[in-house]
């Protein structure tokens, strides 16, 4: 008899539980069906999802278990018929009776939804890398003279006059012939196998201070400014799309050429 306590409050406990999972049995259904539900092909969320039943008269089998539709005129009711006839493929009962109120986190569901494809004019603007052979040269053109004055505006504060440094600036020009010494300087000119590469990083890193915002005739130009300026080729000349990848830089046989000579990579 002194175990009557313990039973009673375990029975009251089994029960209780019951009632809580019984209480709760509608969230765990959507839960439960909301992958099948995604499975059903996109969701239209204007008109609703796809899962909707079509014919709004007919009983829902999973509330009330459905029973034999007792027509007596078929023509009366032509769409309980054919609901009896061919029920809906998925399990429409809970998850079409909230299927609206689930309808945002069903598409969060699908994946984090982060992040778009990236358009041909990103790509384009992404896509700015020359090689040696001049390829992705962009139209334009440019000659020191020109670019004298860009170098003037934009470049002389942190280059120096004539891009020669001094005082802590990046030198960028002279230094020719030092690299064998026992103080080499090292600069665009004395350096740098190939021009292409001076346009190009030009055009995206310089000026420091606003990266990308020379127009293709400004770098052009500037170029030639800095290869003038070191004699590597005469004032006047115009440099472009074809003339650019021609330029021989004093350094280019200090470096293991990987790259086949433009000339060649043009036929
Ligand atoms: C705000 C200062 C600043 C301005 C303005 C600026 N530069 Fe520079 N530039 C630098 C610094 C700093 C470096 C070195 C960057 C590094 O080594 O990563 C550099 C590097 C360079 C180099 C590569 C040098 C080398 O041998 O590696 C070139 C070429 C160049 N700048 C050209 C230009 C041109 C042309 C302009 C004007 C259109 C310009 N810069 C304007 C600060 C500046």
């Amino acid at each position: 008899m002194s175990r009557a306590p313990g039973i009673i409050f375990g029975f009251l406990a089994i029960v209780f539980l019951v009632l809580i999972l019984w209480s709760r049995r509608d969230d765990t259904a959507v839960v439960m069906t909301e992958p099948e539900l995604t499975e059903e092909g996109p969701v239209d969320l204007v008109a609703g999802p796809a899962v909707a039943d079509p014919v709004p008269a007919a009983p829902d089998p999973a509330v009330t278990p459905a029973p034999a539709p007792a027509a007596p005129d078929a023509a009366a009711a032509p769409a309980a018929v054919a609901a009896a006839e061919t029920p809906p493929p998925a399990d429409p009962g809970p998850a079409t009776v909230v299927a609206g109120a689930v309808e945002a986190p069903r598409e969060v569901a699908r994946g984090p939804g982060l992040g778009a494809p990236a358009t041909a004019e990103e790509i384009a603007r992404l896509n700015i890398s020359i090689p040696p052979d001049g390829r992705n040269l962009p139209p334009g053109r440019g000659t020191s003279a020109e670019g004298a004055l860009v170098f003037a505006q934009q470049c002389v504060a942190c280059h120096g006059s004539r891009g020669a440094g001094g005082d802590g600036m990046v030198t960028l020009t002279g230094g020719l012939g030092t690299l064998t010494t026992e103080r080499p300087v090292k600069t665009v000119s004395s350096f740098w196998p190939h021009a292409t590469t001076l346009f190009d990083y030009i055009r995206r890193a310089m000026p420091l201070n606003a990266p990308q915002s020379l127009t293709d005739d400004q770098v052009y130009a500037v170029v030639a400014y800095l290869l003038s300026v070191d004699d590597i080729i005469p004032i006047g000349t115009v440099l472009d799309q074809t003339t650019l990848p021609l330029v021989e830089m004093p350094n280019r046989d200090g470096f293991v050429n990987w790259w086949p000579e433009p000339a060649a990579a043009r036929n």
